[in-house]
């Protein structure tokens, strides 16, 4: 029976090519969206129907058949993805992309293990049996190429790794272990370095032919205590980074099952996640200045102890303590205000009684903008989401580089819940665990207000000679409440 002109057609390789072109181009687009936030929103919806466009392409393909499973797969990755996806909350995101970045680490791990047993577990040639006839007929199978076979090897070490990892951040920051390092002390570098040896050697045995499933198990495993044994050690506020080199390696991991397969757009999307990944994570360590093998190695934050950091109270100096009706007077007579959010804000929900502020502020003539430090928060592009969740108008968010020079023209700098972005031992103490990471130098502007509760450091863990400053005054409270106070006492001046 010859098969309907039209499904020729859709099935021919020429057009499937076309629909991964049409793909990659709106994935292209929608990861140039994703550049400024006026964009976003547009460049994720491209993105997402570029990557419909490529699974109906990969569908269409003749060799697909499994209809019923792939249905069955669809059916609950929608049923899981979209509600929690729809229910999660901003601050929840960054866990949340660590578990829907794991799951792409253990699928292509999966997909490697499967295609390892349809070449009859070895990637060698072997002597197979098939059904033939009346009988059975034994013949010699070809070896799989070479390259097919070391990026099979690396998709599934790398995915593995990323999987396992991934569900330690996730667990980490969902607070199912503690968020602390867990490590185990100076065995820690010789036991990661044994498991990715023995993942390797497993990978190079299996390379070479020999015809074992259990080595690839146990190559799996390997991996997968590798990335458990990685990001144990890694302290709860560094996991944004974290994150984002997982995310790296699940796309590089991807890319190589996709080689492996012949399958473009897996190649495409898995470079795309790999590069954006591998950028995304260098600018977050730079922006901390932390190198990336020091952000691996761990230790840092999440309650672990710093080298060199100072306890809060140890600087000699006084400091001084103002109330909301004092902060409102100084804020009403400004004619230049600059709001410094950081992590405090997002703890305490503050964006919209600070958005409320502004509006009080801009009735009365003063220009207010806002300073957004590339990594203040715990995730990226954190202070740009909850601003703009409490519409806060795009353009008066200003980038560090804009910013910095405005400060010396500002009357008043607010600064709410924000510590380590603003420390001035960055840029004067050579001792200071963050030396040399770019600030906000809020310290230039002509005073400064600073709202936290306690004298208690940030993330990093050491004292901010800001508070000391003669020009800043600290107004002791919880952000949400204690900038709906300067609302209320703005009313009576
Ligand atoms: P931090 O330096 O962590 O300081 C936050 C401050 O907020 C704390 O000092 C805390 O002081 C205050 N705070 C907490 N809850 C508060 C509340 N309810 N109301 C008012 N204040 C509150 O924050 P930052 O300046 O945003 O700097 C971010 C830090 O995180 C940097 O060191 C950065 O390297 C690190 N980091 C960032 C990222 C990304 S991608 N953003 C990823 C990993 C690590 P009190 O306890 O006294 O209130």
């Amino acid at each position: 029976m010859s098969a309907f002109p039209a499904t020729i057609f859709l099935q021919s390789e020429s057009f499937i090519y076309v629909l991964y072109i049409a793909a990659f181009t709106l994935m292209v687009l929608g990861l140039r969206g994703l550049a400024g936030p006026k964009s976003a929103v547009r460049g994720n919806r491209l993105a997402g129907v570029g990557m419909a466009i490529a699974v109906i392409a990969t569908l269409l393909s003749p060799h697909e058949g499994r209809w019923g499973l792939i249905a069955l797969g669809v059916v609950i990755g929608t049923a899981v993805g979209i509600p929690a996806a729809r229910r999660v909350k901003m601050t929840a995101m960054p866990q949340m992309v660590a578990l829907f970045n794991g799951v792409g680490g253990g699928a292509v791990a999966i997909i490697s293990w499967v295609e390892f047993r349809h070449y009859g577990s070895t990637y060698g040639s072997h002597i197979a049996t098939a059904a033939a006839g009346e009988g059975f007929a034994t013949y010699t199978t070809p070896a799989v190429p070479t390259y097919v076979a070391i990026f099979s090897v690396a998709a599934a070490i790398v995915g593995s790794v990323s999987f396992w990892g991934s569900n330690i951040a996730f667990a980490k920051l969902q607070e199912i272990l503690p968020g602390r390092p867990i490590t185990l002390g100076s065995g820690q570098q010789a036991l990661n370095g044994l498991l990715a040896l023995l993942a390797l050697a497993a990978g190079v045995a299996l390379v070479a032919g020999v015809h074992s499933e259990l080595l690839f198990i146990g190559m799996l495993l390997a991996a997968a205590l590798l990335g458990n044994a990685v990001v144990l050690p890694i302290g709860g506020a560094d996991m944004p980074v974290v994150i984002s080199l997982l995310n790296a390696f699940t796309g590089i991991s991807a890319a190589a099952t996709g080689v492996a397969l012949n399958n473009p757009a897996l190649i495409v999307f898995g470079m795309m996640v790999g590069a954006s990944g591998s950028i995304l994570t260098k600018l977050m360590a730079d922006a901390m200045n932390r190198s990336i093998p020091a952000i691996v190695a761990g230790g840092f934050g999440g309650g672990g102890a710093v080298e060199g950091a100072e306890g809060a109270g140890e600087h000699a100096g006084t400091v001084h303590s103002i109330g909301a009706a004092d902060a409102a007077i100084q804020l009403a007579y400004a004619s230049h205000v600059v709001v410094v959010p950081g992590y405090g804000m997002a703890v305490a929900q503050a964006q919209h009684a600070v958005r409320e502020l502004a509006k009080e502020l801009e009735k009365r003539g003063i220009e207010v903008s806002y300073a957004i430090h590339p990594v203040a928060g715990r995730m990226p592009g954190h202070m740009n989401v909850l601003l703009a969740e409490a519409d806060v108008p795009y353009d008066q968010l200003k980038e560090m580089d804009d910013i910095n020079p405005e400060f010396q023209r500002t009357d008043v700098s607010l600064v709410i819940g924000a510590n380590d972005v603003t420390n001035p031992a960055a840029k004067n103490t050579p001792s200071s665990p963050i030396y040399g990471m770019p600030i906000l130098e809020v310290a230039d502007s002509k005073s400064v207000i600073v709202i936290k509760r306690s004298m208690n450091p940030g993330f990093a863990g050491i004292e901010n000679e800001l508070y000391y400053d003669p020009k800043t005054a600290m107004l002791f409270g919880d952000a949400k409440s204690a900038v709906a106070d300067i609302v209320s006492e703005l009313g009576s001046i």
